[in-house]
């Protein structure tokens, strides 16, 4: 690694997160994140009330990040944004922002893949979380990603497995919705759930051939039998809120653990990195654990603010890209449907 010191300002806005940070090689000296609280009201993100929002956000939250991280501008080497995937108005703010003060500040503009990013976010250096080893398996879930990524070095990614439907936070956040959660219904249901019998009720898990994930069948499969059991007993949600969210949440697992037992007797890889917001669900963690002494398997899971929309994640692609002087053109355009 570099023995210069390298200040990266990130940029995240690729969804409801407006996320700047600044990093000074590998570590990160400001991490900031303004979250949309409008979408809460809708019960999921609403893409022009973002795009809106991420305007008004964008000026104050690169302000701080620089404050926070005690260094000027003129001190940073380069600006790394995310380009995509994600919702074309948000992202947009985001990679004009960035192609503006990069220019003006006349330093190099680094493009990065959110996807990756979430990856990526492994090799920050944070006291007390081990880097994985290549090769290894990714496994990103969160309201708007569900992939398996094999991953060989640094920018050598390979998806696997991916959602067919929906992603498996949204698999959290609209059974919430139908059981009158508020949003995202999430950590509500990894609340409850460790209250309640996760074999009270069963559902049956989609069959998907090979490492793809569907979630869909799931959501409608639980619509249909809380309208079912609603007719028979109008209280039976209240009466069983516990018990119906530990048995959603253990399906759930079910059916990630599931494709990692399959990713890692196809691949032979046996060390798997998780992100994304859905890794801070408990249970998901305490199987990941146990299948440690069952399966054999190593986890790393980073620290909980680069698991979620951030942007010191989009900062350490930046710099290793910088080290590699992989720098974008200034005619970059955001890409709704990048690719890893
Ligand atoms: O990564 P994230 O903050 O944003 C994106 O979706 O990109 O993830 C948010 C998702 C939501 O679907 C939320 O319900 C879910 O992560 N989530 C959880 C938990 N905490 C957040 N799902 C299950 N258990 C949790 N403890
Ligand atoms: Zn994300």
């Amino acid at each position: 690694m570099s023995s210069q010191n390298i200040y990266i300002l990130a940029i995240e806005s690729s969804c409801d997160d407006t996320a700047a940070s600044i990093l000074l090689n590998g570590k990160v000296l400001s991490n900031v994140v303004a979250s949309q609280k409008i979408h809460e009201e809708y019960g999921g993100v609403v893409p022009e009330l973002a795009s809106r929002a991420h305007q008004q956000n964008i000026v104050p939250v690169v302000h701080q990040a620089i404050e926070k991280a005690e260094i000027t501008k003129e001190m940073l080497h380069a600006i790394a944004f995310t380009r995509g995937p994600g919702l074309m108005g948000s992202l947009l703010v985001g990679t004009s922002f960035a192609k503006s003060l990069a220019f003006g500040l006349d330093i190099p503009l680094i493009d990065v893949n959110h996807m990756q990013a979430h990856i990526l976010a492994h090799f920050i250096d944070e006291e007390g979380f081990s880097k994985p080893p290549f090769p290894f398996l990714g496994m990103t879930i969160s309201g708007g990603h569900t992939q398996i990524v094999k991953v060989s070095n640094y920018f050598e990614m390979e998806v696997i497995g991916e959602t067919i439907d929906d992603a498996v936070g949204e698999a959290f956040d609209k059974s919430g919705k139908i059981l009158g959660l508020g949003y995202p219904a999430g950590p509500e249901i990894d609340r409850r759930a460790k209250l309640g019998n996760p074999k009270a009720f069963a559902f049956t898990k989609p069959r998907v051939a090979g490492l793809n994930f569907s979630f869909s069948g799931l959501k409608t499969a639980i619509l249909y039998f809380i309208q079912k059991q609603v007719k028979i007993n109008p209280s039976f949600i209240e009466e069983n809120l516990n018990d119906i969210c530990a048995s959603i949440q253990y399906t759930i697992i079910g059916i990630l653990i599931d494709k990692l037992k399959l990713a890692t007797k196809e691949t032979g890889i046996n060390h798997i990195a998780i992100g994304g917001g859905v890794s801070a669900n408990s249970g998901i963690r305490e199987a990941l654990k146990n299948g440690e002494q069952k399966f054999g398997w190593t986890t790393y899971v980073p620290k909980f603010e680069f698991t979620t929309d951030n942007a010191a994640m989009i900062g350490i692609v930046g710099y290793l890209k910088y080290l590699e002087g992989d720098f974008t053109a200034q005619d970059v355009t955001a890409s709704s449907r990048l690719k890893i």
